[in-house]
């Protein structure tokens, strides 16, 4: 499974590497997302075989995982580390005050839930009929899986032909964001964000500028 975390320098790194030298860096890397469809196109059957290997051995680490009945882990926030609260597994999650203000982070990720992801899952992640409902999604997917499929993409799970979520791996404006994204989604899957965007927090100045640093401002 691909789990990303930002290095040292605040850049997201796959376990198939760093981002930081996805490209120039920065903004003209995160241009580089229509680049992939080309590669799809000429991926070879061997490749697809291998693609297909990986995807039944992925499978098997699902079911395992949902043997143990960690999938719909408790989103209760437990501890914040720098500006993303954790839940006890310490994967990213929400935190929501007695003011119904969320943390800064799930702010963030509602706006670029909205920026990115929105044209095609709909507002709120609500879902449409070009892609699905991932309030729904989240109750059975995990984070890791939630972080391979949105950096390598997916295709043809939800709907069996020309259904292809794709793969944002190396398009910063996501990346720098996804645990932003993954808390908003969150929040939204456990019922506990209305529809519409979220009431706004102060800005967490840490968290915009490791952002920025991200993007490579
Ligand atoms: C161009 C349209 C499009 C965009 C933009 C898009 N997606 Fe998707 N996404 C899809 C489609 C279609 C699927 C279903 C793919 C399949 O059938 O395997 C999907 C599937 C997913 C899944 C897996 C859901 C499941 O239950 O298997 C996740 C998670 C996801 N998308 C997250 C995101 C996030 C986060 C963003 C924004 C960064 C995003 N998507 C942007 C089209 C899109």
């Amino acid at each position: 499974m691909i789990v990303v975390r930002l290095d040292a320098g605040g850049f997201p790194e796959t376990s198939q590497g760093s981002l930081r030298h996805a490209g120039a860096g920065g903004p003209a890397a995160a241009r580089n997302a229509n680049g992939r469809a080309d590669k799809r196109e000429k991926r070879t059957e061997e490749d697809w075989r291998g693609h297909m290997i990986l995807r039944s051995v992925t499978l098997a680490a699902a079911i395992l995982m949902s043997a143990g009945a960690s999938i719909a882990a408790d989103s209760t926030a437990v501890e914040k580390d720098g500006t993303i609260w954790r839940d006890a597994d310490g994967n990213p999650t929400y935190k929501i005050g007695d003011d119904g203000i969320p943390d800064y982070r799930t702010w963030m990720g509602y706006k670029r839930y909205t920026g990115n992801c929105m044209p095609c899952h709909g507002p709120d992640g609500a879902g449409s009929s070009f892609a699905p409902d991932l309030t729904a999604s989240l109750k059975s997917i995990d984070y890791e899986k939630f972080a391979e499929v949105v950096s390598s993409g997916q295709q043809n799970v939800w709907h069996p032909v020309n259904s292809v979520m794709p793969a944002w791996g190396t398009d910063l404006n996501v990346m720098c964001y996804l645990d932003d994204i993954y808390a908003y989604l969150r929040g939204r899957s456990d019922g506990k964000l209305g529809r519409g965007e979220p009431k706004r927090p102060e800005v967490d100045k840490q968290a915009k500028d490791d952002a920025y640093a991200c993007l490579g401002f």
